[in-house]
């Protein structure tokens, strides 16, 4: 069996226990929330997605009803949680946010979901580590706005109704794949968020730097796109860092140039990877002769986290085709050694570079 062939359960209960390492610090969890989009015109990018809930959300208004229950799936920081929040300030209503491993017993739920009012959103971020006994009470509230609660104990218990306010459930999740079938149907609007284009992240870098009152060019806040990794959470943090050098060299204005430097002095390279990306990808090609790998063999020689390279590395090396996924395990691709300028061992056994 490849080590990598990892079944969907163990993956959910190795996710619950190291989904924390994917926690951000109280600080850059402010200085987010400075630039958050907070209207759906703010929000960049993502045409798709936005046209489609511009749509949903002004039929919703219309009508006066809570809009049906959605689920955003993306790699972290593309904009899951802001635009969540957007929904609940577009149509007017309340939002209570938590995540999935919050909820620990069925009853922690049931006295959320009687607190909402009429048409309020409740935001499940990190839907996928929900444990499944929450996930059951969850059903006929979404599908009937009913609570089943069950009274008395043992062969003498029963289930009482108990009605709800119409609410809507927004889920958010980085791993579809770890949402449970029956959960996933009863979502009616299903919206995937995909890696930013780097004009994109420019606008976002553009907007970001009016709201900070930062100095910078197109031509900079381009170079910063570039590099950050189809992130938005990426390039605003590669925006307060470029920053920090800009004043540090008594530049007025962050230029291209002014933006390479600081990137470089970051190990971020031309690619936008990182000493980590490079590091999972020199491993494959030194250690394991271009892969296949499995996963967890991975992690462990690159001393990463196996969430960290699933969730947050590997998606975007494969989307820029740097690293390929197999059944046997991920492989390096042509792309991987040319930008690594590391040689094939069996063109360099064969001398064949000689030719
Ligand atoms: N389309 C966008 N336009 C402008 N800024 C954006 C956009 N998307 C995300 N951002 C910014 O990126 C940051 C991260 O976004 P957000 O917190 O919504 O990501 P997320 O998908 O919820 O991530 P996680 O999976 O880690 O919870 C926010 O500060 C937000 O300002
Ligand atoms: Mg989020």
């Amino acid at each position: 069996m490849p080590d990598d062939d990892i079944s969907t359960e163990d993956m959910r209960t190795e996710d619950m226990r190291e989904g924390e390492l994917l926690q951000q610090t109280e600080e850059a969890r402010l200085a987010e929330d400075n630039v958050r989009p907070r209207t759906l015109d703010d929000f960049i990018g993502q045409n798709s997605v936005r046209a489609q809930l511009k749509v949903f959300l002004g039929a919703a208004k219309t009508l006066g009803k809570a809009l049906d229950h959605t689920i955003f799936y993306g790699n972290p920081g593309l904009g899951k949680t802001t635009l969540a929040q957007i929904m609940a300030a577009e149509l007017g209503v309340g939002i209570v946010t938590i995540t999935g491993p919050m909820l620990e017993r069925p009853g922690d739920l049931a006295s959320i979901l009687t607190n909402l009012n009429k048409n309020d959103i409740l935001f499940v971020d990190e839907i996928h580590r929900m444990p499944i006994a929450v996930e059951e009470v969850l059903y006929p509230a979404m599908e009937d706005f009913k609570l089943d609660i069950v009274v008395g104990q043992g062969p003498a218990a029963s289930t009482v109704k108990m009605p709800l306010d119409r609410f809507t459930l927004v889920g958010a999740t980085t791993r579809l794949g770890l949402v449970s079938a029956p959960l996933r149907s009863r979502f009616g609007i299903d919206l995937h968020l995909d890696f930013y284009s780097p004009e994109d992240l420019a606008r976002i870098v553009m907007r970001s730097a009016a709201i900070l009152g930062v100095a910078i060019d197109e031509s900079g806040a381009l170079e910063i796109g570039r590099r950050s990794r189809g992130t938005p959470r990426i390039a605003n943090r590669h925006l307060r860092r470029v920053r920090d050098y800009a004043i540090q060299d008594g530049a007025p204005r962050i230029g291209a140039a002014e933006a390479d430097k600081a990137l470089r002095c970051m190990d971020v390279d031309e690619a936008g990877l990182d000493q980590i990306d490079r590091r999972i990808l020199s491993v494959i090609i030194d250690s394991y002769e271009g892969g296949p790998v499995g996963l967890k063999t991975l992690a462990v020689a690159c001393s990463e986290d196996v969430r960290a390279i699933e969730d947050v590395y590997e998606p975007y090396l494969i989307q820029q085709g740097f690293l390929k996924r197999t059944s046997k395990g991920r492989v390096a691709t042509a792309k991987s050694y040319e930008h690594l300028k590391a040689v094939p061992k069996g063109r360099r056994r064969r001398g064949l570079l000689d030719l």
